[in-house]
Order: structure tokens, then C-alpha cells, then sequence
């Protein structure tokens, strides 16, 4: 498959999609200088593929610093970042040693974060194994880490050198890591390709059954998608936004039940329906809308509805949210399936109901 361009000037890069990746490290060397790498991975995947991944890469002569952290959604915190920074010390990294970032997108935001920092900024190099990092966070330079008031509330927007998508990592992901990128898939269909969703609502039975065709054409569109929004509006000063559909209610669940108690991706979907039900509120959707995209996530094996945390709760969490502007609120919202709009128009109201209609009874 021909690699995907990010179309951003001198920090443009390819996205490479397709299977066997993970032992052909001839994309990677044109990004590695005599430091070598350093590879960032963790617990669950480092058995997987990083010593694959490694042997490959010194078989080509390239020097491996392998840094191995906890998994968890619940480490992607000041503490396990600091591990990097360690060991690239201990090691002696370069400003020239070239990161490399093997696994979801936990491991892809902090690495890329401590590719920002470490010495002001060295290269780095996606190699996404979630099916959530290949159509979505291994692309576009956002790198972070959580607080525990907020999502992702600190970070950097750097770009990596390349991302490597290897369809083949994605045989050993958990069914409900599956289904969970499948949310974010969801996402660009629902916000800009209607005919995406018509495919998706097709192809449903072959993405979850893991049809390398169908999961190949999900992972080259979404990344078309996110490739295009990336290149208009790197730093989110417009457009970059409506990438975050379902994402302020969804934030508001991972921070509000605790870091890694639902996936990033199930409560995507479920803040996403709130946001569906929000948008049908304003009379931008009709019922029929709501239930077509309710069947959709069900398919898909996600949730519809979010945990009962209390409006209040989830207002208070929702304040936080980065796209609040001059104290307001503003969210993604559907005008129609295919199209979002970033708006503050809803009444808090509104609001309250929509995230009221949408948590489990
Ligand atoms: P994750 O990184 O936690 O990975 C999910 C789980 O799958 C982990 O347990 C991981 O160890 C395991 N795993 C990874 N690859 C595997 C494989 N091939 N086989 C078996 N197990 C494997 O979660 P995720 O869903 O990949 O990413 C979620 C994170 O991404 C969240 O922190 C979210 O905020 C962030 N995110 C960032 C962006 C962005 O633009 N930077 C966009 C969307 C999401
Ligand atoms: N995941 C949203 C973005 O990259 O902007």
C-alpha cells in the first residue's frame, strides 16, 4: 500500500499501513543517526513485539535502548514519564537519538511527549499496535499526559518523523481494545463521511471478525480523514476541534471514575451518544439519527450510555475541558449525520438532560 502523506511543510511525514512492518526497518532508517533509538513500550506489549521489533533494527546495525513501562491508562502520569527521562540519561541518549514509540496510544502520548522535552526535542517514530493509535492518535503530534483533574491537560503538540501501522499487531489486541477503537472509527464517519458510515454499518461483522481487507480500508480512511484535518489546522485553532466529538463528555467519565476503569474509546461512545442526544435537543438531529448511531456503537460493542457520575459531576469535569473559551463551554455537536460543528449554543439545561437521557439507569 502507498504510504499516506501528512502534508505539513518541513514537518510533513508518511504513514505507512499495511502488514509485516514490524520486521522491515528500512522506512525507519532515514530518521536514526550513529545514537541510535530508543524504543518506549510496555509490560503487555514488550513481550509481544519489542524484541522482534529490536532484532531488526540491530541487525541493521542500529543501537537499541529498550524502556519497558507499566501498561495502564492509569501511568500515563508525571511518575512513568519521568521513567523515560531516566533511563535516556542513564543510557547517555543523544539529541540525536531518535524515539520510537511501540504500542497504544498511552505509550504513543507520552513518548511523543518525552520526545518534546528530552533535550528540548528529539525525533520521534510512531509504531502503533491498538487499533485506536493506528486511525487516530499515533497521527497529528498530540502528546500528553493526564492529571488527575483533567485529561491530557498536559502536553505538546510535536510531530513524529513516520508512523508505522502493522495490521498484524492488531491479532493479539483484546476483543474490547478492539471495539474501542472502533469508536474513534466511528468518529470521522459521523463527523465528515456519511458514506464511511454507510460502510461501517456494511462492514460491521467483518471489522470485529478482524477481515485484514475491511480492517486495512478502516485504518487508510480514518488516517485520510485525520491527515487532512491535521495538515489545515495543526494546533486546533478551528477544524482540529471537531476531531474531538464525544470527547469533552468522555473525558469527563476516564477522569471522573478514575484513569483506566472504562477504555478511552468506550467512553468515547457513550459521550458521543450524549452529544447525539444533545444535538437532537437543538433540533439538529432527528430521532431516527440518534438510534442509527446508537446501533452502530451497539454493534460494535460499545457503550450507549455513560455512568451515572451526576450532571453536576460531569459539569464540573466538563469545565476543564481545553476547548473552553473565555469560561464557555463549547462542544462538538452533530447538525446532521457527516457533519459537526463546534458550538456553545446549548443552554446548560440542555445540557443536564442530554447527559441525564444517556447514564445507565
Ligand atoms: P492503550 O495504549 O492503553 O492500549 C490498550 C491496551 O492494549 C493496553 O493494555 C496495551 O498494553 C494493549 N496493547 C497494545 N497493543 C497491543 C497488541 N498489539 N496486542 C495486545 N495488547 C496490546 O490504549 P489505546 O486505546 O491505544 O489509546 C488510548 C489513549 O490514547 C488514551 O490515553 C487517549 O487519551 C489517547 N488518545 C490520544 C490521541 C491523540 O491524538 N494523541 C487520540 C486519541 C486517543
Ligand atoms: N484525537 C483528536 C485530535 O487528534 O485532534
Amino acid at each position: 500500500m502507498q504510504p499516506l502523506r501528512v502534508a505539513l511543510d518541513d514537518r510533513a511525514y508518511d504513514i505507512h499501513i499495511g502488514t509485516g512492518l514490524l520486521d522491515d526497518v528500512a522506512p525507519i532508517l532515514p530518521f536514526v543517526k550513529k545514537a541510535g533509538v530508543a524504543v518506549v513500550t510496555n509490560e503487555t506489549v514488550a513481550p509481544l513485539y519489542l524484541s522482534r521489533l529490536a532484532a531488526a533494527l540491530r541487525q541493521a546495525g542500529v543501537a537499541v535502548i529498550e524502556i519497558v513501562l507499566p501498561d495502564g491508562e492509569a501511568y500515563k502520569d508525571w511518575p512513568t514519564l519521568n521513567r523515560i527521562f531516566d533511563v535516556l540519561l542513564e543510557q547517555h541518549a543523544e539529541r540525536s537519538t531518535t524515539l520510537i514509540a511501540l504500542g497504544g496510544g498511552v505509550i504513543g502520548d507520552m513518548t511523543g511527549f518525552a520526545a518534546a522535552c528530552y533535550q528540548r526535542g528529539v525525533p520521534f517514530i510512531q509504531i502503533p499496535t491498538t487499533l485506536l493509535s493506528q486511525v487516530d492518535s499515533s497521527v497529528g503530534g498530540k502528546t500528553a499526559i493526564n492529571h488527575p483533574r483533567g485529561k491530557n491537560m498536559i502536553g505538546a503538540f510535536y510531530q513524529p518523523k513516520l508512523v508505522l501501522a502493522d495490521l498484524d499487531t492488531l491479532d493479539t489486541l483484546p476483543d474490547r481494545e478492539l471495539a474501542a477503537g472502533l469508536a474513534e472509527v466511528i468518529k470521522y464517519g459521523l463527523i465528515r463521511d456519511p458514506e464511511f458510515l454507510v460502510w461501517l454499518e456494511a462492514n460491521m461483522t467483518r471489522l470485529l471478525a478482524r477481515d485484514k481487507g475491511a480492517l486495512a480500508y478502516a485504518v487508510r480512511r480514518s488516517c485520510e480523514h485525520k491527515a487532512e484535518v491535521v495538515a489545515a489546522d495543526e494546533k486546533e485553532a478551528g477544524e482540529r476541534a471537531l476531531l474531538n466529538l464525544g470527547h469533552t463528555f468522555g473525558h469527563a467519565i476516564e477522569t471522573g471514575l478514575g484513569y483506566g476503569e472504562w477504555l478511552h474509546g468506550e467512553a468515547v461512545a457513550a459521550g458521543t451518544m450524549m452529544a447525539a442526544e444533545l444535538s437532537r435537543r437543538l433540533g439538529w438531529l432527528g430521532e431516527s439519527d440518534v438510534q442509527r448511531i446508537e446501533a452502530l456503537f451497539r454493534a460494535a460493542g460499545l457503550p450507549v450510555c455513560g455512568p451515572d457520575l451526576g450532571a453536576e459531576r460531569y459539569l464540573e469535569l466538563m469545565s476543564h475541558d481545553k476547548k473552553v473559551q473565555d469560561g464557555r463551554l463549547r462542544l462538538v455537536l452533530l447538525e446532521r449525520l457527516g457533519r459537526a460543528v463546534l458550538s456553545d449554543a446549548a443552554p446548560e439545561a440542555e445540557i443536564r438532560a442530554a447527559i441525564a437521557a444517556r447514564v445507565a439507569a
